[in-house]
């Protein structure tokens, strides 16, 4: 049967990314014998303009009817002045989200190891790296009531809330632990515990799901903890479970252990359609120029292709000819280093083509 990928390719480079992602795909679909077919739909700053709103209904709609969305960026400056709910990311990215239901925002950081000199950590340090961030995206800080008021005194006062609830902690750390069953096995839950009420009911939570999982080993840490273990020694994780904005954070963090934002893939998993888009912004400053880097991008195809596809063939083929592609010297200019051959975003998206 032919599944529908909707291609939301946005703002800035992702008018140039989104199209090497396709092509990859097209290849491995060619390829595997998988039936697809393609429709795009505006949001951003490229619905604003064309539709006077971030996040049209018809997007919205092509969403829903299809398998799996690839999405490159939303921003830039041209919008950075409309009031906050027409903005591009609070105005389609947030509700985009919520409104599938994707509670789960899965971020791998691996190395490639052509790329060890281009992490800023040692290469004994990175050499091997692999591991899973899974942040919940639907709950916590960025989604608690908030409230801005002036108290009795005068004083001008704002208020954000941590909420969560049970149920929204067990889909998401159970999640984790499956995850982890096809992994190395290890899931680190990451909260603030000895402060937070709501990171002691995710922590008793974790603890009750963990009974289900006796192959696997679960470990608490502290959020400051983790931030320093990070840089410490990252290759101690397999699976990072957390909460929405420490998983903001940390997953920031995380990203630049591989060499560049433009290596990092996601995944935003839990409703009936999945959503796949590179972990950078819209990278205004290079936009147009072909330069930007359409790996994380490719990438973020090959977890299509694991989690929406079914096809894990077709992500190792990717992720292999990435490898091949780096290990022959090629490199966009955010991972340039003397004596590589260097691409643009184009001619990037037909080497690994190739190679498929
Ligand atoms: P950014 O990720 O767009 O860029 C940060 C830096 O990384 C820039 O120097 C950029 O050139 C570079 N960079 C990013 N992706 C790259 C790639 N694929 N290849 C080579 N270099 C790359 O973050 P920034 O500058 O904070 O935000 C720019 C715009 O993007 C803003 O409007 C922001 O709100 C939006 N944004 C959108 C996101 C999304 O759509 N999911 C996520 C983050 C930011
Ligand atoms: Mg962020």
């Amino acid at each position: 049967m032919t599944k529908l990928i909707a291609l939301l390719p946005g703002d800035g480079i992702g008018q140039e990314i989104v199209p090497q992602g396709r092509k990859v795909l097209e290849v491995v679909a060619s390829r595997l014998g998988l039936e697809l077919e393609f429709e795009e739909g505006l949001i951003g700053g490229a619905a604003i303009d064309a539709a006077g709103t971030p996040l049209p209904e018809a997007t919205l709609d092509l969403c829903r009817r299809s398998t799996a969305i690839l999405l490159g960026a939303v921003g830039g400056p041209k919008w950075d002045n409309l009031p906050v709910h027409l903005r591009p990311e609070a105005g389609a990215l947030l509700p985009l989200r919520k409104q599938l239901g994707l509670y789960a925002n899965l971020r791998p950081a691996f190395l490639f190891a052509p790329l060890a000199k281009a992490s800023p950590l040692k290469p004994e340090l990175i050499e091997g790296l692999d591991l899973l961030a899974v942040r919940e995206l639907t709950g916590g800080l960025y989604f608690g009531e908030k409230k801005t008021f002036r108290r009795e005194d005068g004083q001008e006062t704002a208020i954000d809330t941590l909420v969560y609830t049970e149920g929204e902690i067990e889909r998401i750390v159970r999640l984790a632990f499956e995850l982890a069953r096809k992994r190395r096995r290890k899931v680190t839950s990451v909260d603030k515990a000895n402060v937070l009420e709501s990171s002691r009911l995710w922590r008793r939570v974790a603890e009750r799901v963990a009974q289900d999982y006796p192959d696997v080993t679960l470990e608490h840490m502290y959020v400051d903890n983790c931030a320093m273990q990070l840089v410490r020694w990252p290759k101690q994780f397999d699976v990072i479970v957390t909460e929405n904005m420490f998983g903001d954070i940390l997953t920031d963090q995380a990203s630049v252990l591989a060499g560049s934002i433009g290596m990092l893939p996601s995944a935003s998993l839990g409703g009936e359609v999945a959503l796949y888009e590179p972990s950078h912004g819209s990278a205004p400053d290079i936009a147009g120029q072909d330069k930007a880097n359409p790996l994380a991008t490719i990438l973020s195809v090959a977890l299509m292709l694991k989690f929406s596809l079914d096809c894990e063939e077709g992500a190792k083929a990717i992720e292999q000819a990435v490898a091949e592609v780096l290990a022959e010297g090629y490199r966009t200019a955010d991972l340039w280093e003397e004596g590589a051959k260097l691409v643009g975003c184009r001619a990037m998206g037909d080497l690994v083509a190739e190679k498929v």
